[in-house]
């Protein structure tokens, strides 16, 4: 492949009209493992590299946050064998990754459920997010252990007991207010939602969040995605019509 064709969709984004932020279902690594007749942690393995090539894709053309869905709360169902890789896989992609995340002013971040990883992980991950937190170029969030139903539901709670402590009260809540009790309250919601194998579904993530997202789904595999693959994306992105309930005239008049 030519270097013009492998620029083909980079050189057509428009940098000024860039998503904020993106966010990822990463699908298809047990597919892609069993195409190749091997184990489905083979996969994953080689999802890292997918997750290093859109994390380098999105800080090079200047996206701010890119939220990947790592791990759901619906995944500790897997076969433990396969959990205990995922989970020893982040361990190691983590402490492999961290001196890259600092050299390109990456910050780590995390949302779901951080308690109910194993002890390692949880460590290997605090660790991480604690060494780049001053880092500003863009803001790589892993969702792990993550559910948004949880997420919203814990938000609720929270919610329930400032009320009962007096910290806020009914008259000044609206819509709004429910964004600063999530766990991504410092983040914009995502502007693109990608999903990886073909399914189209959203299952479980940034439901509260994606009320306007467009959503991109595409055949390849979360193991064959590249840098050309994000850009394409982001043009894709940029070609649709973001109306939020207008007309089309009234936004372009
Ligand atoms: C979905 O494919 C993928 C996952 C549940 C795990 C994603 C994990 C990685 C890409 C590796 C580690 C990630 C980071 C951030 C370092 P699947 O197993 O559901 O595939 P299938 O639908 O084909 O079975």
């Amino acid at each position: 492949m030519s270097s013009l064709y492998q620029n083909k969709y980079k050189d057509l984004i428009e940098l000024n009209n860039l998503p904020e932020h993106i966010a990822v279902i990463m699908d298809g690594n047990g597919r892609w493992a069993k195409k190749q007749g091997k184990p489905r942690v083979f996969g994953h393995k080689n999802g890292v590299k997918a997750v290093r090539e859109a994390t380098e894709a999105c800080a090079e053309i200047g996206i701010k946050y890119l939220t990947l869905y790592a791990f759901s709360t619906e995944n500790w169902n897997r076969p433990s064998f396969e959990v205990t890789a995922l989970m020893e896989l982040l361990v190691l992609t983590i402490g492999r990754e961290v001196k890259t995340l600092q050299k390109n002013n990456i910050r780590l971040n995390a949302i779901g459920n951080l308690s109910s990883l194993p002890s390692k992980t949880r460590i290997e991950l605090e660790k991480a997010i604690e060494a780049t937190k001053n880092n500003t170029r863009m803001t790589l969030t892993l969702a792990l252990s993550y559910g948004s139903r949880e997420e919203i539901f814990e938000a609720f709670l929270k919610m329930a007991q400032d009320f009962k402590d007096e910290k806020i009260n009914l008259q000044e809540l609206n819509p709004e207010s429910i964004k600063n009790y999530l766990q991504t309250s410092q983040i914009p919601d995502p502007e693109l939602l990608i999903r990886t194998s073909g399914e189209c579904r959203v299952s479980n993530f940034l439901l509260w969040q994606i009320a306007y997202t467009e959503f991109i789904f595409t055949d390849k595999l979360w193991p064959e995605i590249g840098k050309e693959d994000f850009y394409s994306f982001i043009y894709q992105y940029q070609q649709r019509e973001r109306r939020f309930g207008k007309t089309s005239e009234q936004i372009n008049s």
